[in-house]
C-alpha cells in the first residue's frame, strides 16, 4: 500500500517551469529569475512574465500595458450587481461573487481556445482591481471611482480605492506589493485551481476555486489575521506578553511559519525594507517597531520551545506595509488574490497546455 503523507506534505504533484522555491536556503524564482531582481520591475513587467513565459521587450510591455488600461473598466451593467450586494459579508466573498458576475459578463467565458484565454487573462489581470476598489468603496456608500489610465497598475488601484494619487513610495510598495504576491508554485490556492483546470474546466471557474482556497486563515487570509494581531498587541510594549500568553494556549501566530520555507521568506525581507522605509517617510515607525518586536520575540520563543526559530512569512511585514498604505484590513486578503492572479492565470495554461485529470487516491480507513 501506498504511504499517505497527511497535507500531501512533501509530495511533489507535477512540473511547472512558472517558479522555483527552494525553501532551505531561501530562493524564489518566477520563470528563472530571483525575486529580488523582480522586485524592481513593473506589476505588468512580471505578469507579463508569467503569462508569457518571457520578460517584455519595450514594445511587449508596452503593449500589454495598454491592452491592461483599456481593460481595466467594469461594465455599466455590473457595477449595478455590486451595489445590490449585502456587505455583512467578507470582502473577499464579495470579490468571488464578483468574479462569477464578470465571467457572465465576459463573451468568451466558455471558449478554451489559447486565444480566448489570452484575452480572458487580460481581462482578469485588468478587472480585480476595479472590482476590489468599487466594492469597498460601494459597500461603504462611497461613489465609485473610474480607472485612470495615466496610472500604474498599482497607483490606479490605490487612486480607485482612496480617491487621490498616491505617492512614489506608496506606488512602489504596492506595486512590490502586487509581484510579491503574484504566484508561489503549488501552494494551496493554485493547487487547487491546478485541479479545476485538470477538469478541463473554464478560466473563471479555476480562478474562483484558487480564490475560496486563498481565502483560509493558514493561506492568504493570514494577511489579515496580522493586521487585527498587530491592533490586538497595540504597542511595542505589549508585545511580550501578547505573544507568550498566545503560544502558551498553543495558539497561531499568523504570518509565521511555512510550509516549504524553513529560513527567511525571501519575499518577507523585501517587504520589511518597503515596511521600514514606509515608517520613514510616514515619520511613524510604531507598526515596524511592533513587527519587529514580534518578529524577535518569536524567534527566540521558538528556539526555546521546539529548538529551532521561526520566520516572518510573506504575510507578516505586508501587513505592516498595509498599515502604512492605511488599507483596511478586511481587503488584505483581495488584494492579495489582485497580485496572485497573474500567476493562478500562468498555472491555468500550464495545467491546459498539457493536461491530465488530477485525481489522487484516498486509503479506506
Ligand atoms: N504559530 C505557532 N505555532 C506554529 C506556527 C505559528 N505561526 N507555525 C507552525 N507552528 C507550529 C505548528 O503548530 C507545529 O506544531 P506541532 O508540532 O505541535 O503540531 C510546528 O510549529 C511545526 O509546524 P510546521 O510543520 O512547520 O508547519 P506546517 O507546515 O504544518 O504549517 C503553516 C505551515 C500552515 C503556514 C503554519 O506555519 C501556520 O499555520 N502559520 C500561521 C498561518 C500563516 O501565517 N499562514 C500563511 C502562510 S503563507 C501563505 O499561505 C500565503
Amino acid at each position: 500500500m501506498e504511504e499517505m503523507k497527511k497535507g500531501l506534505e512533501g509530495v511533489v504533484a507535477l512540473d511547472t517551469k512558472i517558479s522555483f522555491i527552494d525553501g532551505i536556503q531561501g530562493i524564489l524564482k518566477y520563470r528563472g529569475i530571483n525575486i529580488e531582481d523582480l522586485a524592481d520591475l513593473s506589476y505588468d513587467a512580471v505578469s507579463y512574465l508569467l503569462i508569457n513565459g518571457k520578460i517584455p521587450d519595450e514594445t511587449e510591455l508596452s503593449e500589454y500595458s495598454q491592452e491592461l488600461k483599456k481593460n481595466r473598466r467594469i461594465n455599466g451593467k455590473q457595477i449595478e450587481v455590486l451595489k445590490e450586494f449585502d456587505f455583512g459579508i467578507e470582502a473577499l466573498d464579495g470579490l468571488r461573487t464578483a468574479i462569477s458576475c464578470t465571467a457572465h459578463f465576459d463573451n468568451e467565458n466558455n471558449h478554451h481556445t489559447p486565444d480566448a484565454n489570452k484575452n480572458k487573462s487580460i481581462r482578469l489581470v485588468a478587472k480585480f482591481p476595479t472590482i476590489v476598489a468599487a466594492l469597498h468603496r460601494s459597500g461603504h456608500g462611497e461613489p465609485i471611482i473610474e480607472p485612470d489610465s495615466e496610472l500604474s497598475h498599482a497607483a490606479n488601484f490605490l487612486f480607485m480605492l482612496k480617491g487621490k494619487i498616491p505617492t512614489k513610495l506608496e506606488t512602489e510598495a504596492m506595486e512590490k506589493d502586487l509581484i510579491l504576491s503574484a504566484e508561489h508554485e503549488l501552494n494551496p490556492s493554485t493547487f487547487s485551481l491546478r485541479i479545476a483546470a485538470s477538469t478541463l474546466s473554464d478560466m473563471y471557474s479555476a480562478i474562483i476555486c484558487g480564490l475560496c482556497t486563498l481565502k483560509g486563515p493558514l493561506h492568504g487570509g493570514a494577511r489579515k489575521g496580522v493586521m487585527d494581531m498587530l491592533d490586538e498587541v497595540g504597542s511595542q510594549e505589549n508585545a511580550r506578553d501578547y505573544i507568550v500568553q498566545k503560544l502558551e494556549r498553543k495558539e497561531k501566530i499568523m504570518g509565521f511559519g511555512h510550509r516549504v520555507y524553513k529560513t527567511y521568506d525571501p519575499r518577507a525581507m523585501i517587504y520589511k525594507d518597503v515596511a521600514r522605509r514606509l515608517a520613514i517617510e510616514k515619520a511613524d515607525c510604531s507598526w515596524f517597531d511592533m513587527a519587529e518586536e514580534i518578529e524577535h520575540i518569536l524567534y527566540h520563543e521558538f528556539i526555546e520551545l521546539r529548538g529551532k526559530p521561526i520566520y516572518p512569512n510573506v504575510d507578516f511585514y505586508s501587513a505592516v506595509v498595509y498599515k502604512y498604505l492605511e488599507i483596511p484590513a478586511e481587503l488584505a486578503t483581495s488584494i492579495f488574490a489582485m497580485g496572485r492572479v497573474s500567476g493562478w492565470i500562468a498555472h491555468c495554461m500550464e495545467q491546459y497546455s498539457d493536461n491530465r485529470v488530477i485525481r489522487p487516491r484516498a486509503h479506506s480507513v
